[in-house]
C-alpha cells in the first residue's frame, strides 16, 4: 500500500504546496481545512479536501479513525505575527488548543508520526548572526509563544507516548509554484512580497514600509526569504528523517534582505519602481532574522533550489500576474 497523510491547513499556502510535493511522488493526501484562510481551489486535484475545523474534536476524531496514517503535517494556525501583538490571547488559546487537542488524538489514533509547521518567530529578539537550532528560543511575539508551546508539548508526546515529530521552523516563506500550479493568497494580504509586487504593479496605492530606524544596514527589517517550493522539499525529507528519530530544523536560505531590498528587487524585475513611504515600526517585528539551516543540509541533503531572492520574487511575480484576483472568482 502506498503512503497516506492527513494535512490539516492544506489549502493554505505552505500547505497546499506541501500538498502539491506528496501528491507528485504519489501519496495519497486527505486535506483537512476550515477554509477560514486557506482556499478551496489551493487545494491540489488528487488530493480530497474534508471542510472542517479543529475545533470540531468528534469530527477530527472521526477522520483519524480512517487510518493507517504514514504521518498528519500540521500546517493550520493563526499565523501573523503583527495580529498576535494585538490578539495575544486568541492566538495562544487557538493554536494551543487546536494543536495539542490535535497530538492527543493522534496518540489515540496510533500515528506514529507527527510534522508542526513552526517558526522562526521562536527566536524573536532576532540575531545578527544566522540562527540555528541550537539558538534561545525567546519568542517576541504571542504567535511565536504559541508555536514554541506547540514544540514543547511534541516533546511530552514522544517521551510519554513515543510520537516522533519534526518542528521545522519556517522563515519567511515566500513565492510560487515554479509550475505555476499554486501561488499566495491571503486576504486580507499583509506579507511583504506580494504587497511589494501588488504596489508595483498598481494594484495598491503604495508600499508602507513598517519602520526604517531599526539596527540594520539600512535601517528597515531583515528577513531570510525561503522558496515556498523548497520548504515543501524539506517536509518531504524530514517525514524520512523521522524513521531515525524527532528532528527540529531551521529553514531559511541563510541570506538576509532588507524590506528596501525587496522593493528593489520587485521594481527591477517588474520594471518599474515601486511607490512606497516610510511608517512606524509594526508591533512585534524583530529587526533581523536569519537562519542557519546547516543541519537539515547535513541530516538529509536539503539544498534550496531557489537560493536567490530574484528567484523567489520572480515565481511570486508570475502567479501574481496570472491570477490578479488570487484563487477568487473575478468580480463579474
Ligand atoms: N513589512 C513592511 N510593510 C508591509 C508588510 C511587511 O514593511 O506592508 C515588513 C515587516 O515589518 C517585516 C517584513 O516586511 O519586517 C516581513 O513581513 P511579513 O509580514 O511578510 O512577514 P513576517 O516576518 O512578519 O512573518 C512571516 C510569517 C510568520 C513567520 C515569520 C518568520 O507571516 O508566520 O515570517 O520570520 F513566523
Amino acid at each position: 500500500m502506498g503512503r497516506r497523510y492527513l494535512v490539516t491547513g492544506g489549502a493554505g499556502f505552505v500547505g497546499s504546496h506541501t500538498v502539491a510535493a506528496l501528491l507528485d511522488r504519489g501519496d495519497a493526501v486527505v486535506v483537512l481545512d476550515d477554509l477560514s484562510t486557506g482556499h478551496r481551489a489551493a487545494v491540489p486535484d488528487g488530493a480530497r479536501l474534508v471542510v472542517g475545523a479543529l475545533e470540531d474534536a468528534a469530527g477530527v476524531d472521526a477522520l483519524l479513525s480512517e487510518g493507517p496514517w504514514d504521518a498528519v503535517l500540521h500546517f493550520a494556525a493563526l499565523s501573523l505575527v503583527g495580529e498576535s501583538m494585538q490578539a495575544p490571547y486568541r492566538y495562544l488559546a487557538t493554536n494551543l488548543d487546536n494543536g495539542v487537542r490535535l497530538i492527543a488524538a493522534c496518540v489515540r489514533h496510533d500515528v506514529r508520526r507527527f510534522v508542526l509547521s513552526s517558526t522562526a518567530a521562536l527566536f524573536g529578539a532576532g540575531s545578527d548572526a544566522p540562527i540555528d537550532e541550537e539558538a534561545a528560543i525567546d519568542p517576541g511575539s504571542p504567535y511565536g509563544e504559541s508555536k514554541a508551546m506547540l514544540e514543547r508539548a511534541l516533546l511530552w508526546a514522544e517521551r510519554v507516548h513515543g510520537l516522533r515529530s519534526a518542528s521545522l521552523r519556517y522563515f519567511n516563506a515566500a513565492g510560487a509554484d515554479p509550475a505555476g500550479r499554486l501561488g499566495e493568497d491571503h486576504a486580507p494580504e499583509t506579507h511583504l512580497i506580494p504587497l511589494v509586487i501588488d504596489a508595483a504593479l498598481g494594484r495598491r496605492p503604495e508600499l508602507a514600509v513598517f519602520g526604517d530606524d531599526y539596527p540594520t544596514p539600512d535601517g528597515t527589517c531583515v528577513r531570510d526569504y525561503v522558496h515556498v517550493s523548497d520548504l515543501a522539499d524539506a517536509h518531504l525529507r524530514a517525514l524520512a528523517r523521522l524513521d531515525q528519530g524527532s528532528v527540529r530544523y531551521n529553514l531559511g536560505n541563510g541570506r538576509g534582505h532588507s524590506v528596501l531590498q525587496v522593493i528593489e528587487a520587485v521594481g527591477r524585475l517588474c520594471g518599474r519602481p515601486v511607490p512606497h513611504r516610510i511608517a512606524p515600526r509594526r508591533a512585534g517585528d524583530p529587526p533581523m532574522l536569519v537562519a542557519a539551516s546547516g543541519r537539515i543540509m547535513r541530516e538529509t541533503g536539503w539544498q534550496p533550489r531557489f537560493a536567490d531572492l530574484d528567484g523567489i520574487v520572480g515565481t511570486a511575480l508570475a502567479w501574481r500576474e496570472a491570477h490578479p484576483h488570487g484563487y477568487r472568482t473575478p468580480p463579474a
